[in-house]
């Protein structure tokens, strides 16, 4: 097949890709180290190595409004249609670079280092086993909606200071506004990402005030509390700090438990290691996180001009999007790259990225998955799918739609 025929068949619109890219990114990643994609303009890159250098190389960016304006760059303003969503990632650190990324990141990172997080397990724990208790009862269960995804949401919401009552708005919030995320969207999408956004912020103004009148010493009451003392964080500032944890708290955490989960029962052999006790679940987690990542592509601005990525010569405000799912089976970096070996234990994958935006909340999604593994493997030994679970018709954020399991 022709280059050109392979590039081709990386369509996120195509059913079949959606639900298997592998064997297309494995062509794609042994054909060529990057290829342009014709839909969205980027450069597009495959392998680990490559992926690996465009994360720590400080010449790119998540942003380049720090540097240019829109014009200045050629590109178009912000359709003033989404406003509320530009509003909702404005002060995201997802979209900040130094000074305000370093400024905002050091007093989120207090409440995210090992040890804090480590303080964490009881409560944790807690939460595994209270949700985990009912499913037990159950003749089945859906591993998504009953268990992983009030589980995530219980321990961020713990962390931040979020009742947990609003889990659900919080849910239907969150998975709205990710769609805008995906390379393909409808304006139809994009109004209710939009609509979602707005009523994100106004909860999340209601809950500031809140805290400001009821301090918890929780996340974000320490974050107004910064803001009042020092005038260092503006409300806006607070308002995507909050959000942005809240979202990336649990999306990308509940996805790994299900599309780990799916890959542990076709492979019924590594299910067994783990019941056995042969390999621990820490040490699985980051398997599960290597094989099958929920989160496929991440984009960088070329902020200088003249930058080699991946053999090509960059041009200023050129983007580049990095294939994640295809760089974490690159076999130049994974020996057997293909193979699920939930012993394999590498911990130096890219799953939670790299450099400045290294995933803040990593010590919190590996001690989640390691209680959540480990409170499935103890509880439901012989557990297995009641039917095969389906894939949410996304490229970007990789879920599947339900995981029907039966102990
Ligand atoms: C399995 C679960 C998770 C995965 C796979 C994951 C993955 C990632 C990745 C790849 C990035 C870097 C993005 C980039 O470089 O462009 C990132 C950033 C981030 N993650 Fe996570 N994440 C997970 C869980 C969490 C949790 C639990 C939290 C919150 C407590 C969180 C909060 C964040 C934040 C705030 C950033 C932005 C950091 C910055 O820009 O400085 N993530 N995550």
């Amino acid at each position: 097949m022709s280059l050109t025929d392979l590039i081709a068949r990386f369509d996120v619109d195509d059913p079949t890709f959606l639900a298997d890219p592998y064997p297309v990114l494995d062509e794609l990643r042994e054909a060529t180290s990057g290829f342009r994609n014709e839909r969205t303009g980027q450069w597009t890159i495959t392998r680990f190595d490559d992926v690996h250098a465009t994360l720590r190389d400080r010449r790119l960016g998540r942003s380049y409004s720090h540097l240019y304006t829109h014009a200045a760059l050629g590109k178009p303003d912000p359709d003033p249609r989404w406003a509320a969503f530009q509003a909702h990632e404005r002060w995201s650190l997802l979209c900040l670079e130094p000074p305000d990324h370093t400024r905002i990141r050091r007093l989120v990172s207090k409440v995210f280092t090992p040890k804090a997080v480590a303080a964490m397990r009881p409560t944790v724990q807690h939460f595994a086993d209270e949700l985990l208790a009912p499913c037990r009862q159950a003749d089945s269960f859906e591993l998504l909606a009953d268990f992983a995804q009030p589980y995530s949401v219980a321990v961020i919401c713990s962390m931040l200071g979020v009742p947990r009552a609003d889990t659900r708005l919080l849910l239907d919030w969150s998975h709205a506004i990710v769609k805008m995320y995906e390379l393909s969207t409808s304006d139809e999408v994009r109004e209710a990402a939009n609509t979602a956004a707005g009523e994100y912020i106004a909860y999340t103004k209601a809950l500031i005030a809140d805290k400001r009148r009821t301090p918890d010493g929780l996340l974000v009451s320490e974050l107004v509390q910064v803001e009042d003392e020092g005038d260092v964080l503006t409300e806006d500032e607070i308002v995507s700090t909050t959000m942005v944890l809240l979202e990336a708290g649990h999306e990308a955490t509940v996805n790994t438990l299900g599309n780990g989960l799916r890959a542990l029962m076709h492979h019924r052999d590594q299910w067994r290691r783990l019941v056995d006790g042969e390999v621990e679940p820490r040490v699985a987690v980051e398997e599960l996180l290597r094989y099958d990542p929920p989160l496929q592509l991440f984009e960088r601005w070329v902020l200088e001009e003249g930058v080699q990525i991946a053999g090509r010569q960059m041009k200023l405000g050129e983007e580049v999007a990095m294939l994640f799912g295809s760089a974490q089976r690159d076999p130049r970096r994974f020996p057997d790259a293909s193979r699920f070996d939930v012993a394999r234990g590498d911990a130096a994958h890219i799953g939670f990225g790299g450099g400045i935006h290294f995933c803040v909340g990593a010590p919190l999604a590996r001690l989640e998955l390691e209680i959540a593994l480990a409170g499935l493997v103890r509880l439901f030994p012989s557990l297995s799918l009641v039917s095969e679970p389906a894939y949410l018709p996304n490229f970007v954020i990789r879920g599947l739609a339900a995981v029907h399991v039966s102990g």
